[in-house]
């Protein structure tokens, strides 16, 4: 799992059964990430690739994919890693690395998702589950949840309202890969 923020979806990992036995690295580009506190309380194996310790995207991205191949891990997932993977790891990892995004896809790529909705008035945002390709949250898209936009609402509102999806979706989703119900890896 590669989390540079709070680290609440995988905390939503963590507190599933049926997931937590197959969760074995959490690998961040932020040391004080708190995503990493909490993989050490739950016992994962913490890694910490700085992007400033290394001089291009393609060798941080490389060194990232080395440590989730030297834990084992047969599936990466990006939950708010604010890096984007260069082409040669999505290529190494086709089809086996999968992204969590707060809206619904292809609405809102990129960053400050949220706002974005916000500004565009829409009434209806959500959350996504997709396959990471070379672009940026354009991958083939698994799952998606719909979630209201509230006349009140701010980016903060409407981001955890977003979030109670995604802490529900994401372990659903990672469940049925787990289970062997949605197919996952290189065509
Ligand atoms: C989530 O909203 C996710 O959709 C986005 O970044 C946020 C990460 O939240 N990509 P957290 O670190 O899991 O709490």
């Amino acid at each position: 799992m590669l989390a540079s923020g709070s680290g609440s979806n995988l905390q939503a990992l963590i507190d599933s059964p049926r997931i937590r036995p197959h969760l074995r690295l959490v690998v961040s580009d932020k040391p004080d990430a708190k995503a990493l506190e909490r993989a050490r309380s739950a016992g994962i194996e913490t890694r910490v690739i700085r992007f400033a310790d290394y001089e291009t995207r393609d060798s941080f991205s490389a060194a990232v994919a080395d440590a989730v191949e030297d834990a084992g891990c047969g599936l990466m997932i990006l939950a708010g890693f604010m890096r984007i993977l260069s082409s040669e790891t999505v290529d190494r990892f086709r089809g086996r690395i999968l992204n969590i995004h707060p809206s619904l896809l292809p609405s809102f790529p990129g960053v400050h998702a949220v706002a974005k909705a916000l500004e565009a008035g829409v009434k209806v945002t959500g959350v996504t589950v997709h396959v990471v390709d070379e672009g940026v949250d354009t991958g083939p898209i698994i799952a998606q949840r719909a979630v209201p936009v509230l006349p009140d609402d701010d980016e903060v509102t409407l981001h955890a309202r977003i979030q109670v999806e995604e802490h529900a979706l994401l372990p659903a989703v990672v469940a049925e890969v787990i289970a062997g119900a949605i197919q996952v890896g290189a065509p």
